[in-house]
């Protein structure tokens, strides 16, 4: 078939169907999406910053404060709510030092490989829970008594294992005192991600029981 010229089709179809207009059609629409992809690019990164006004990831600077979570009739969903000053081991901290812990968390997270067994924001394995909320887990019992019984935990798994009826174990992943506070840190941070209700199902620890003296 000829090759149709820009002014008219040699075909003497209509120019609706004509190759030509069709050709453009298709860079345009390419061009047009390729132009939608960075913008939306660029958005996905705003949203997903650590303490983007419009995002759904708080600022490091969280871990300062109580993380509640609450059932939202307007989204059918649970979300996290920032509470009032609560700090992590009683210290409050800059944003700074607070991304620098949680950080130190996130790296021994990896470089232990957590995610061999366990999965985070839903990526890693399946043969222990999620530990997207586990800050927020009623395993803790309440939320005085969490922080202590995390950092036993974690120094120790094997002897303070629940299991909660599964007779899976957590072996000892020999974590310094700096590391463990790390990884508390960022799992206490993590939980105050807006991960749109998941995981889904998740029961929280009994609310309220903290006492931040900052509370009317
Ligand atoms: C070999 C598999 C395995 C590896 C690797 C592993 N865990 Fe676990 N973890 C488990 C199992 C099984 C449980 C549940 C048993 C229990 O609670 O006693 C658990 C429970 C937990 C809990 C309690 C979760 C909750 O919501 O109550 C935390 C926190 C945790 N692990 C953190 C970690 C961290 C941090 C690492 C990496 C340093 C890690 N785990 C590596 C198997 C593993």
């Amino acid at each position: 078939m000829a090759e149709p010229s820009q002014d008219e089709d040699p075909s003497g179809r209509e120019w609706w169907a004509s190759e030509d207009f069709w050709r453009k059609c298709a860079i345009f629409v390419t061009a047009g999406m390729a132009f939608v992809l960075v913008v939306l690019t660029y958005h996905t990164h705003t949203v997903i910053l650590a303490g983007a006004e419009s995002g759904r990831v708080p600022a490091y600077s969280v871990i300062n404060n109580r993380i509640g979570y609450e059932f939202n009739d307007d989204r059918n969903m649970m979300v996290p709510v920032i509470g009032p000053l609560a700090p992590l081991f009683g210290e409050a901290l800059s944003e700074d030092e607070a991304r620098a812990l949680v950080d130190h968390g996130k790296l021994t997270v990896q470089a232990r490989n957590c995610m061999n067994c366990h999965t985070l924001l839903g990526n890693g394995a399946y043969y222990a829970p999620d530990l997207t909320k586990a800050w927020l887990d009623p395993g803790w019992g309440n939320e005085e008594a969490r922080e202590l019984l995390m950092t036993l935990f974690l120094k120790d798994p094997v002897a303070n294992a629940r299991t909660y009826g599964t007779n899976r174990r957590m072996p000892n992943p020999e974590l310094t005192d700096d590391e463990v506070r790390g990884v508390i840190a960022y799992l206490k941070w993590m939980s105050a991600i807006d991960t749109n209700g998941f995981p889904s199902g998740f029961t929280v620890l009994p609310q309220g029981t903290l006492s931040t003296g900052s509370e009317s």
